[in-house]
């Protein structure tokens, strides 16, 4: 079902913000492999390891080096490739950088994603946007529901106040500018906690344990207790794309907002999660493998689980990995890296196309 729902994007000008970081990294192979026109818009490739360039994207796509913060370049370079889609992932989003750069994660998640929308009012072709925010963009009162896309937006901490931002300011610019647009669709979607190969982000912590047991060191834990959604980075692509092909092919649903995260059963905590990733690394015990430092740790949200039930409900979409299935495609794929001599575009490649079988059974049961 996804494979043929996909194959909207063949010969599709795709534009991803953000396509050097690791969702977007991601979905540029994706939408590579799926024969799209790929354009990407990034300020930086911003980490060494690099899943972009691990995965060759410098030569398999369009890509230019420019800062959302620019509006008069965002705007030009949009009106240049005039995208069919546009999935706007570009966005400093690490907590505690927030911390320690409130204005600059304010500017680039809350403006920068003005300047997209801005960007995206003077073209003259069809273009369905989406909108790439987190499920922190909810205020946070620390219940045991998941939260629906009706609940109150808010943000105890700089990130989770400049996605509600990115929220607010996507919903004025429809409302303005787009409700009766019949060019541009939008959507913007909120995911939770994403894990799998090829992040290595600073101050998250499955780059940060495989660092260390690359390098056979434990690794020091700052929140061990605390839970979260964690969903392999193919399921919230799979909704973004979902969401994308749903409004290309109708209005219903312009100007909406998705949830798109796991079933509850993968809702577990940061110990859990490192019990089971840490299999893939040759330690004799847990203990070996990290270490909880209470004196670094920082406020961050305790519980924050999403309702998904609109997403399953009006685009027939479903998270597809079970929690074992999560952990093992990456935990395979840093093994993999590490080795040295493994072809990773190759290798991630047919993590997608497995992903996609386990789809095709998945979506028919
Ligand atoms: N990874 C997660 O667990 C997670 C969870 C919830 C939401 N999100 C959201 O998903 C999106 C992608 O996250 P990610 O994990 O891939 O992040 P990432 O840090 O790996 O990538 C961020 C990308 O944005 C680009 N960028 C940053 N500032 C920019 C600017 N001023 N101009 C142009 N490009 C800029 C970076 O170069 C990079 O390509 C973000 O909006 C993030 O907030 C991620």
């Amino acid at each position: 079902m996804l494979k043929s729902k996909f194959q909207t994007f063949k010969d599709k000008k795709v534009l991803i913000t953000g396509h050097t970081g690791f969702k977007g990294s991601w979905l540029s192979q994706w939408m590579v492999i799926l024969g799209a026109d790929v354009y990407g818009i990034s300020d930086c490739i911003p980490t060494v390891p690099s899943n972009f360039k691990a995965l060759g994207l410098e030569n398999k796509i369009n890509h230019s080096l420019l800062d959302i913060n620019e509006l008069k370049e965002l705007q030009e370079r949009i009106q240049e490739i005039k995208p069919d889609f546009v999935f706007h992932l570009a966005a400093q989003p690490i907590v505690s950088t927030s911390y320690s750069n409130p204005i600059e994660t304010l500017k680039t998640n809350a403006i920068g994603t003005a300047n997209v929308l801005e960007s995206l009012r003077y073209l003259e072709n069809k273009c369905v946007a989406i909108f790439i925010t987190s499920d922190k963009c909810y205020e946070n009162v620390e219940w045991e529901w998941g939260y629906k896309e009706t609940d109150p937006l808010g943000g105890k901490d700089i990130y989770s106040a400049s996605k509600a931002a990115a929220e607010i300011i996507i919903s004025a610019y429809y409302r303005s500018f787009f409700l009766n647009d019949k060019n541009i669709r939008l959507a913007s979607s909120r995911a939770g906690n994403v894990i799998g190969g090829g992040d290595w982000a600073k101050d998250r912590i499955i780059p940060d344990c495989i660092r260390s047991w690359s390098l056979n060191e434990m690794v020091t834990i700052r929140n061990p207790y605390a839970t979260r959604p964690w969903q392999h980075v193919l399921e919230p692509l799979s909704g973004y794309m979902t969401l994308a092909v749903d409004l290309w092919d109708s209005d219903i649903r312009n100007g909406e907002s998705f949830n798109f995260g796991p079933n509850t059963e993968n809702n577990i905590t940061v110990l859990e999660l490192l019990e089971k990733l840490s299999t893939h690394f040759e330690f004799e015990s847990t203990e070996d493998a990290y270490f909880y430092d209470k004196n670094q740790s920082f406020p961050e949200a305790g519980l924050l689980n999403l309702n998904i039930e609109k997403a399953q409900f009006h685009l027939k979409w479903k998270p597809v990995l079970d929690l074992a299935q999560t952990i093992h495609f990456t935990g395979e794929w840093y093994e993999n890296f590490i080795k040295g001599d493994v072809n990773m575009d190759e290798y991630t490649t047919s993590q997608i196309n497995n992903y996609l079988d386990f789809a095709e059974e998945k979506y028919i049961n």
